[in-house]
């Protein structure tokens, strides 16, 4: 099947969504997604979207403590701008309909998390994801404008490259046409022609054996965009959150919000010791890269599996109010967190780098935008400070949707590219041989591309990685497409992006650590 779009938006979290509900306004919009919905990393945001509310907090307060995290990597422009609008955007999410807790004096009620200075995360509990989520989806559903193609999987970007044109180079001269999608009722390769498109596919923590990422995280956007020789950035800067439920028998890992941690729990080691004076005089609430770090640190040195996060302290009926997710699952393993420590142990998290964009979401193709996670706009630099990723996301998808609408009236549809060829395939009935590869390479990338890195480490990860590539390249020319075989190919290809990022900083920065390096370069 063929289709013709005024613009395309491919995944259904924050970012997508926000973007779509503006571009409505002036166009028809068409979102894909590839499992239901709100199957999204924006559902499972726990401590909340930061913003400026109140003082004594200031613009030039979240400025510093953002650009403080990001270890001299942040790009001021781009912070100022997002902070600068942070306000007006979360006042649109607010018409939509999301709910932020209120204190008894009908104030926002503020949470505090790691390297922030000020209280100035809006939350909803425990949920503010879903709670932003389930708001946006609701509105989206009402539009006149938008239809949802839930369960089709975007499999390439189309670019010159389907005309037959030879691009070899990573050049500003390319454009993009829209995107070959997988139809789940035909099972056959559509294509979908649009004059604008916007990547929104999320992050990639599945390249990864532990992470908090839900299973669509699996750097699609971020590959796609790759192989059609778009710009991509920054990728060696991996987010492990500090604090993951450790239960090794579940995936995603559950999370354990830092807002906990800003709440007053303490992290303490296996023998119920504090440990964070060693590290950092912010303590259980210095910045992610080096709260994660010590846990690391502390877990080598005692060969333990996790470390404690103790809250016994706080009041009962305050832990139930605030965070009745949390209680209540880990109450379902048989711990009482008022009464018992929680055992937390780092896990993948979030990825800084990207898809590099400009100030307008703009990527470095043409007629191509991308927000969210999967884009690297400059805002993180090193290292994100947290709950800054929901205020990226609709600060830049309402960027990019007002960018775009502009260049609309100018772009036309390129209908010479041609149909998917699915010619000379056969279907690959050995899942084996996908999801072993997918174990082998969330192997790889935990043991030498985790928290603390050499580079032999990155060596051997790669030289592993090479193996897994050809064997997927090779099952995937002859195969009939399905989304896992395209998703491992995708997260090989994320993994790669990481290791040869990682391999070319030689310094120790943000979330980049090495045991060769013992110096960042001075900036
Ligand atoms: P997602 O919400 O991940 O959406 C991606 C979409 O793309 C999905 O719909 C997916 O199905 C679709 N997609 C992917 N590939 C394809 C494909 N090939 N074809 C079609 N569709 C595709 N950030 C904060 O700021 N504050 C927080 O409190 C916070 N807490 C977090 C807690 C957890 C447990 C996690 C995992 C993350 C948290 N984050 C938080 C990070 C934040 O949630 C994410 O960075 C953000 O939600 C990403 O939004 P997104 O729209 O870019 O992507
Ligand atoms: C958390 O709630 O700890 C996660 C916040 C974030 O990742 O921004």
């Amino acid at each position: 099947m063929r289709t013709h779009v005024d613009f395309l938006v491919i995944g259904s979290g924050i970012a997508g969504l926000t973007f779509a509900l503006k571009a409505a306004e002036k166009g028809k919009v068409c979102i894909v997604t590839k499992k239901k919905m709100d199957d999204t990393a924006t559902s499972y945001a726990q401590g909340g979207i930061a913003a400026v509310m109140y003082t004594p907090d200031t613009f030039e307060k979240h400025i510093f403590d953002t650009i403080q995290a990001g270890d001299g990597l942040c790009d001021e422009n781009i912070v100022r701008i997002t902070i600068g609008e942070s306000t007006d955007r979360i006042a649109e999410l607010i018409a939509w309909g999301a709910n932020f807790d209120k204190d008894e004096t009908g104030h926002y009620d503020l949470a505090k998390e790691g390297g922030h200075s000020e209280y100035r995360v809006l939350r909803h509990k425990d949920s503010t994801g879903r709670e932003i989520e389930d708001t946006l989806i609701e509105q989206v559903r009402r539009h006149p404008n938008i239809e949802v193609l839930e369960n089709y999987y975007a499999i390439d970007l189309i670019t010159q490259h389907h005309l037959g044109i030879h691009v070899s180079i990573r050049t500003t001269d390319l454009t993009c046409y829209g995107v070959y999608v997988l139809n789940p009722k035909t099972s056959m390769v559509d294509t979908i022609l649009a004059k604008v498109t916007l990547v929104a596919t999320g992050g990639a923590g599945n390249i990864y054996s532990n992470t908090t990422n839900p299973t669509i995280s699996t750097g699609d956007g971020i590959a796609m965009v790759y192989r059609a020789k778009g710009v991509i950035e920054n990728m060696e800067f991996v987010q492990f959150h500090p604090t993951a439920l450790f239960h090794p028998q579940e995936r995603p890992s559950f999370l354990i919000t830092e807002a906990l941690r800003g709440f007053g729990a303490v992290l303490k080691d296996y023998r119920g010791n504090e440990f964070m004076h060693k590290y950092d005089e912010r303590l259980s609430l210095a910045p992610r890269d080096i709260v994660a770090r010590a846990i690391d640190n502390e877990l080598k040195i005692s060969g333990e599996d996790f470390v404690h996060l103790d809250c016994r302290h706080l009041k009962k009926e305050d832990l139930i109010r605030q965070f009745p997710r949390i209680y209540a699952k880990c109450l379902s393993l048989g711990i009482d967190i008022s009464r018992d420590f929680i055992p937390v142990v780092p896990a993948a998290h979030y990825f800084c780098g990207g898809i590099k964009t400009d100030e307008y979401g703009r990527a470095t193709i043409r007629n191509l935008y991308a927000s969210g996670e999967c884009a690297c706009t400059g805002l993180h630099g090193a290292n994100r400070l947290a709950s800054n990723s929901l205020l990226e996301s609709v600060v830049f998808s309402h960027r990019a949707s007002q960018h775009a609408i502009e260049q609309l009236p100018l772009i036309d549809f390129c209908n010479a590219i041609p149909d998917w060829n699915a010619e000379g395939m056969v279907l690959t009935e050995e899942m084996i041989l996908i999801t072993q590869s997918q174990k082998e390479l969330q192997a790889i990338m935990s043991s030498y591309v985790g928290i603390v890195r050499s580079d032999l480490r990155l060596q051997r990860a790669l030289d592993r990685l090479n193996l897994l590539y050809e064997e997927t390249e090779a099952l995937y020319n002859k195969s009939i497409l399905s989304p896992r075989l395209s998703e491992l190919r995708n997260m090989i290809n994320a993994a790669y992006l990481v290791i040869k990022h990682a391999a070319v900083r030689k310094e120790n920065r943000g979330l980049h650590y090495s045991l060769d390096y013992s110096q960042k370069t001075e900036r």
